[in-house]
């Protein structure tokens, strides 16, 4: 295995950088993987969708960003009769993790805490996932100054191509300052709904457009029903609705678009779009490489 992997999640709020990062460490601590998660979010979302209780701020992602940390993160087990105790979660709680992202917005180097933090007390785990918000921030920040991965989720809409570019561009104004430039996994469509035409046009376009970023469009995951009420109930689909289909998008190449009738693929390169790579087995290689 290759140096700890911290991977991140970066693009607009309500993308599902959240369903995405609770999704990725069940399925990498159900192959075996050690998982720590992160929440770096005032939005404080994983205490619904992991049914998780809500966090004191002394023992919240807070209070690993403070100067008299002393090591001892507040880990809670996530989903532990299903994972065996392989995942953990530091959850934020709203008004610490505001209070002290607003102190470390005068430091120059407050955007390196989080970094330095885990630098100075390194965890164990194989894997970190920090869920970031979604506003270019300091929190966001802060992920991006930790993190060695990063995934852009993005909606397949019109505006999800300006929204990459104007990230692409605070990625490039901040890199001079990283220590390290993480490196970007890839663009994962999300939300994806095949019956919009606008969507169907834009992620038909998508695996060039990543590519001229020098990355590669990871193989959608679908807007469903099922991932809003598995968050209702503080599940991942996989424990909420076992076997159901929108399951095999995180875990099988280009699933949404095998057995799809012809008529609804018109127009669209069928043959590139089943390729895809599913985002779980991907990074699963990556990290145990
Ligand atoms: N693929 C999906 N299909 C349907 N609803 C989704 C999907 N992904 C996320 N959601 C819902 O959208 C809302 C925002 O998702 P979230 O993961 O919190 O986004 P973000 O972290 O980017 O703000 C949540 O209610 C979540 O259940
Ligand atoms: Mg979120």
């Amino acid at each position: 295995m290759k140096e700890k992997f911290i991977i991140t999640s970066l693009s607009s709020t309500g993308t599902g950088k959240t369903t995405l990062m609770v999704h990725l460490a069940y399925l990498l601590a159900q192959s075996g993987l050690s998982v720590a998660l992160i929440e770096l979010d005032n939005r404080s979302s994983l205490h619904d969708c992991c049914g998780l209780p809500k966090p004191t701020a002394e023992f919240s992602t807070a209070s690993i960003l403070t100067d008299d940390f002393d090591g001892n993160y507040p880990f809670f087990p996530l989903w532990s009769d299903a994972l065996k105790n392989k995942a953990v979660v530091c959850q934020a709680e709203r008004n610490s993790l505001e209070s002290v992202s607003r102190q470390l917005t005068g430091d120059p180097f407050g955007m390196f805490r989080l970094r330095e933090c885990l630098d100075r007390f390194s965890l164990s785990h194989d894997v970190v996932l920090i869920d970031a918000p979604g506003q270019q921030g300091q929190l966001s920040l802060m992920a991006l100054c930790a993190a060695t991965h990063l995934i852009i989720c993005a909606e397949m809409t019109q505006k999800c191509i300006s929204d990459i570019n104007a990230l692409f561009e605070w990625l490039y104004k901040y890199k001079t300052y990283l220590k390290s430039t993480p490196e970007i996994l890839g663009i994962l469509p999300s939300r994806y709904d095949h019956n919009a035409a606008i969507q169907r046009n834009t992620l038909n376009q998508f695996p060039a457009f990543a590519q001229k970023f020098n990355t590669l469009c990871f193989s959608p995951i679908r807007q469903s029903s099922r991932f809003f009420n598995a968050y209702a109930m503080g599940l991942p689909i996989f424990l909420d609705s076992p076997g159901s289909t929108p399951c095999y998008d995180f875990t099988e190449n280009g699933h949404l678009f095998k057995k799809m009738n012809q008529s609804k693929l018109k127009g669209l390169d069928e043959k590139m779009l089943q390729k895809l790579p599913a985002i779980a087995p991907y990074i699963i290689d990556a990290i145990k490489k």
